[in-house]
């Protein structure tokens, strides 16, 4: 496995490579944020599977957290992250420093509009600015064929997708599945700051979520009482704080009507999540399909 820590040296490995792909043979690619875990291992052993080669990028992007967030204490291990992205079968890994990426502060914006209004774009202003600035730049000096995104983050799926159509970037974007505990505890790199009480009260997301594709299958049923039935039920937890409970259409992210039974719409809808336990944020949500 190569280690790049520079652009120049990235930029020769993705060019001998581009000389080596035969006919029809494609680069893959896994942008992560490190402090790997599961998730990001499915998202690997997929690209290496579709690929001939594939590149993943461990960079913690001070541009897409806000000032009193946790950029300072994300989570880091390089070496644990070498020998997962090793395991998996990664060809190359870019391991940038900040200084790296951004020599200046950058002055261009890449402002994906509309999906971005709601949800994670909504209580977190300006994250998906630094998600499309940084995901721009890794996409152009990566030049891969796919890309590969988890859907435990499904609002960045749908900009990231929007952003790659809007600026005709010759790249696949590659929706995986959410990686879970056995519990059902969507992975994530933040769950290590959860207290041990905080992680066994933190299954009540994907337990509320459950609850509401269950009453969904049941029949009838509004968007106000299936996220209504989610607050309940994260509410049990009495250390949870609910940043948001939304039920939206997806991928654009519109709400559906308030008052209308949930299978007459025409699009999957997005139920989604933010809830702190302390100071730690964890998302998650699921895909609904109306019948
Ligand atoms: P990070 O949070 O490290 O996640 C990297 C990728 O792993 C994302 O596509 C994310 O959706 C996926 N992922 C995280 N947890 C997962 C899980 N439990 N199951 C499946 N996939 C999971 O997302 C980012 O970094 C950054 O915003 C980034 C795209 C790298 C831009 O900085």
């Amino acid at each position: 496995m190569i280690l790049c820590r520079t652009i120049p040296e990235l930029k020769a490995a993705v060019a001998k490579w581009k000389r080596e792909l035969a006919e029809g043979e494609t680069i893959g690619f896994v942008p992560t944020m490190g402090y790997l875990h599961e998730g990001h291992a499915s998202l690997m052993r997929r690209s290496v599977a579709d690929n001939r080669f594939t590149a993943v990028s461990i960079f913690v992007n001070p541009m897409q957290f806000g000032p009193n967030e946790d950029f300072d204490k994300y989570p880091r291990n390089e070496e644990r992250d070498l020998a997962i992205a090793g395991e998996q079968g990664v060809d190359l890994v870019f391991l940038p420093s900040v200084e790296e990426m951004y020599p200046k502060r950058p002055l261009t914006k890449v402002l994906v509009s509309g999906v971005t209004e709601r949800l994670c774009g909504a209580s977190r202003p300006g994250h998906f600015d630094g998600v499309g600035l940084v995901v721009s730049k890794l996409f152009h000096l990566v030049q891969p064929d796919r890309a590969y995104f988890g859907m435990k983050d499904a609002q960045q799926v749908a900009v990231i997708k929007q952003m790659t159509e809007d600026l005709n970037f010759p790249v696949e974007i590659v929706p995986c599945p959410t990686v879970r505990e056995p519990d059902g505890l969507a992975l994530s790199s933040r769950n290590v700051y959860l207290t041990p009480e905080q992680r066994r009260q933190a299954v009540v997301l994907s337990q509320a979520l459950q609850l509401a594709a269950d009453r969904m299958d049941e029949g009838a049923v509004t968007p106000a009482e299936l996220t209504e039935l989610v607050k309940a039920k994260i509410g049990e937890a009495d250390e949870a704080a609910i940043d948001y409970v939304e039920l939206l259409t997806y991928p654009r992210l519109e709400q559906p009507e308030a008052d209308v039974n949930v299978h007459e719409a025409n699009a999957p809808l997005l139920l989604a999540v933010a809830v702190k336990f302390g100071s730690t944020r964890l998302i998650d949500n699921r895909l609904l399909q109306p019948s």
